[in-house]
């Protein structure tokens, strides 16, 4: 058998990279039209950073695993063709902000109807709107060699820092199909490639439409606890009480569980706002006022949360940031990717850049340049990129922390304070850090829904 993707993303790339681990009888090739991202899938420089992905890559590439941008080739050859292009928000025409651009979709779908010569699997790994697996079948009946296409959902659940232990151990495998013969066919063959490791009980098997409506939803529903919480920090910051003990004993309910409740400057990357901006167009799409309302507050409580952090910065450093230099500790979306799509980040350093602060920011995996395109237009000469977070807080009014990084737990922070200018402020928007040990070296230090000192 011979499995193929069509992109090689922080989806396609780690996801096949660990079908290729787990099933080594199967030939699994993984395209993109991005050539340069071909070539750094091939070298010992991953476009994507994941702990622990950098190991199987060399254990597997060259084996039953190759990066190739033979898009053609790996379509004719492959059994089953995985789409794992990006579904970003679109920014023209109806529906510009809020619905899926599925420009991408299309043309990887285009390029099937007219290369293929047999019947294939196709499926549906990128997320999308319900009932995109209709437009899928139009399309691919245009094929002039009269192949038979089975359409499979097959949404991806892993998140971003943790995909290859997401990916060998996932909650669960959801698999949408049609009901018809063929259709349940294809759904059992995709079904005992992932049986190669995940237990049989954790691969649900549904209709394609509860398949491809159940990621967004569960996307939703993961913002909606983060929403709700950050919600909650800011009424614990007008009445002492601390967030993090809210989420632990609120947490401790198994009807809502301990995870994803920790408060934060709010929540980034490339899906969560996307996939809930979607679900809202298609609400108000389908008239569904109430509905597409109530998930838009999810939204507009994490645009909130990210530009009253910066707000509070503001107004603690006596109103005024114009020339102070502020350290940034952290870039990217959350620890552990060098992804910075959506970054909390951005929002809050555009603000203090209005404000015509300095800001000199440390991240352990953004590069340079990505840092520069993300806050461009703001002046170059406003921002410098540090090696380290030493440097960056050195002479500086504030440290800013918007990533998690667990460097940041055990920085020598007497030394820090020594070198900035007084008084010195931590501002923690990821809760990271012991405040009140903060507060004994000298700092003024604030957290996210923390009590004040
Ligand atoms: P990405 O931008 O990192 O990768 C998409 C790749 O597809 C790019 O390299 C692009 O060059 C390529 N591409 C676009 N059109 C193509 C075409 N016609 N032919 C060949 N290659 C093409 O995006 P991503 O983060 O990997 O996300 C992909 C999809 O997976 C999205 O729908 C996203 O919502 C979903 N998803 C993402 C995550 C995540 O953690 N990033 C998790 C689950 C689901
Ligand atoms: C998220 C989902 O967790 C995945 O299941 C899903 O597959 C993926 O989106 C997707 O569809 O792309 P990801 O965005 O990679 O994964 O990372 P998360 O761990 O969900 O974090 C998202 C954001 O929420 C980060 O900025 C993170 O810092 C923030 N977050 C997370 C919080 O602020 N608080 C929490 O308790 C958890």
């Amino acid at each position: 058998m011979k499995i193929c993707s069509i992109g090689a993303g922080y989806v396609g790339g780690p996801t096949m990279v660990v079908i290729a681990e787990q099933c080594p009888e199967i030939e699994v090739e993984v395209t993109d039209v991005n050539e340069e991202r071909i070539a750094a899938w091939n070298s010992e420089k991953l476009p994507v950073f994941e702990p622990g992905l950098d190991e199987i890559v060399k254990k597997v590439r060259g084996k039953n695993l190759t990066f190739s941008t033979d898009i053609d080739e790996a379509i004719r050859t492959s059994d089953i063709i995985f789409l794992a292009v990006n579904t970003p928000t679109k920014t023209y025409g109806d529906g510009a902000g809020k619905a899926s651009d599925l420009t991408y979709i299309e043309s990887a779908v285009r390029r099937i109807a007219e290369v293929a010569t047999g019947d294939k699997i196709i499926v549906e790994k990128s997320t999308l709107p319900v009932r995109t697996a209709e437009k899928i079948r139009r399309i691919l009946a245009t094929n002039r060699h009269g192949c038979n296409f089975e359409i499979l959902s097959n949404p991806e659940f892993m998140a971003e820092g943790t995909a290859v232990e997401d990916l060998r151990h996932p909650d669960r495998i959801l698999i949408g199909g049609d009901e018809t013969e063929s259709g349940q066919k294809a759904v059992q063959t995709l079904v005992d490639v992932y049986a190669h490791w995940v237990p049989r009980e954790k691969i649900l098997t549904q209709n394609v439409w509860s398949s491809e409506l159940s990621k967004l939803a569960s996307n939703a529903f993961l913002a909606q606890k983060i929403s709700s919480i950050n919600a909650l920090s800011v009424l614990c910051e007008h009445s002492g009480a601390d967030v993090d003990e809210i989420a632990r004993s609120v947490g401790a309910d198994s009807r809502i569980g301990p995870k994803f409740l920790k408060s934060s400057v709010g929540f980034g990357g490339s899906c969560f706002k996307k996939d809930v901006l979607n679900l809202i167009y298609l609400c108000e799409y389908a008239g569904l006022t109430e509905v597409a309302r109530y998930w838009q507050q999810v939204i507009d409580m994490n645009e909130y949360q990210k530009h009253r952090f910066a707000r509070f910065i503001r107004e603690k450093l006596f109103g005024s940031l114009r020339n102070k230099k502020i350290a940034i500790f952290g870039f990217a979306f959350k620890k552990d990717t060098n992804d910075t799509r959506e970054t909390p980040a951005i929002t809050v350093c555009q603000d203090l850049l209005e404000e015509q602060a300095k800001l000199a920011i440390y991240d352990p995996k953004v590069p340079e340049e990505t840092v520069r395109r993300d806050l461009r237009p703001y002046p170059a000469d406003l921002i410098t990129i540090t090696q380290t977070p030493y440097e960056a807080a050195e002479e500086a009014h504030a440290i800013v922390i918007l990533t998690e990084w667990d460097e940041f737990i055990a920085l020598d922070y007497e030394k820090i304070f020594k070198n900035m200018q007084q008084p010195a402020f931590v501002f923690d928007g990821r809760n990271l850090l012991d405040l009140n040990r903060l507060r004994t070296i000298g700092f003024e230090a604030y957290g996210i829904g923390k009590p004040r000192a």
